[in-house]
């Protein structure tokens, strides 16, 4: 009989450490989840650019949906590599960061961010964190870093390691501390990539502090609740008709398999039925078989169990009637 292993807790070790940075760095390159102190809260963070990585964010928290993540960066220069620069965003840059705020820009041509991590946006969040510390770290890392708030869904945003360590403990690789989090609040987002400027979130980063860069900013969310990106109707949607449950493969139908059900499939969330594999790949999928002359995207069933529930719930939104 197998003895039952014990969950193991990650170490906990400073950030200010040069050499836990750099094994930071080297597990985030190497796929693994770290968390890390920011100004504002803990994040969870995974090679942006690595789907399988970023996949591994949303097992961890159990996340019950494929909200789009915010890519981490160490300085402005890197951000507008990855998004497209406007004069609005680069006024917003001069004066804000590093620091608590979040802009929401068009995605750049070749742009290497997993499209799991923007779920399937054609737009990316980027952020230069205030944090020295985590900075240093990114620069490290040499890659953007996705990280949400190092907490299991519905739970509290961390502040400390101690919080990181009871939420995720057995969940990431390492915990970098920084000691408690100045802000403690979620970074203000801000929409730059429409023809005008949208708060997404508030934070620390007031709406009249970017009215005084930006001039007039729309609320896209009433009081201080967090907009759910899945639910807006900028939220990615193939052109093709997605039909769900799939057993056959009807004319004109692409068809998107799970487990190796059938050897004419044009391709497979995860040929051994694993849903981070399948999670991992899905947006992708999607784009790579919404191509011209397709009439829909018939997919296979997809189990509920772990990331399979967020997996169904996308592709029911996705398969959901068009107004
Ligand atoms: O303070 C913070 O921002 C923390 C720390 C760790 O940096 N991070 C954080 O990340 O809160 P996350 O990934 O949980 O925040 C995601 C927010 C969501 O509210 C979502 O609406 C918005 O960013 N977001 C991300 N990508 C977006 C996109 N392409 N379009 C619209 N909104 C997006
Ligand atoms: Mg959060």
């Amino acid at each position: 009989m197998p003895v039952p292993s014990t969950p193991e807790t990650a170490p906990i070790r400073p950030v200010d450490d040069p050499q836990a940075r750099a094994e930071a760095a080297r597990l985030l390159r190497a796929g693994r989840l770290v968390a890390f102190p920011t100004e504002t809260v803990y994040g969870l963070g995974a090679d942006a650019t690595d789907e399988n990585a970023v996949a591994r964010i949303f097992a961890a928290k159990d996340r019950p949906r494929f909200n789009p993540l915010i890519s981490h960066v160490p300085d402005a220069m890197s951000a507008f590599a990855l998004g497209e620069a406007t004069p609005a965003a680069e006024r917003l840059a001069a004066a804000h960061w590093p620091g608590p705020l979040t802009m929401v820009l068009r995605r750049r041509t070749g742009c290497p961010i997993a499209w799991l991590t923007s779920a399937g946006l054609e737009t990316v969040a980027l952020r230069v964190p205030g944090s020295a510390a985590a900075r240093a770290l990114l620069a490290e890392a040499g890659r953007p870093i996705a990280a949400p708030s190092a907490n299991r869904s519905g739970r509290v945003s961390p502040t400390t390691a101690a919080h990181v360590a009871e939420e995720l403990g057995d969940r990431v690789a390492l915990i970098l501390d920084g000691g408690p989090c100045p802000v403690g609040l979620e970074s203000t987002v801000v929409d730059l990539s429409g023809a005008r400027p949208r708060l997404l979130r508030p934070g620390a980063v007031t709406r009249e502090q970017l009215e005084a860069v930006l001039g007039p900013v729309e609320l896209a969310v009433a009081g201080d609740a967090i907009a759910a990106p899945g639910m807006l109707a900028s939220h990615y949607a193939p052109q093709a008709a997605v039909r769900l449950n799939a057993t056959d493969r009807r004319p004109g139908e692409a068809f998107l398999d799970f487990g190796a059900t059938r050897g004419d499939a044009d391709l497979d969330l995860s040929r051994s039925g694993d849903p981070v594999e399948a999670a991992a790949r899905l947006f992708a999928s999607l784009r790579d078989l919404d191509r011209p002359g397709i009439a829909a995207i018939a997919v296979a069933p997809v189990p509920e169990a772990g990331l399979g529930a967020a997996i169904n719930d996308r592709l029911r939104r996705a398969a959901a009637p068009r107004g």
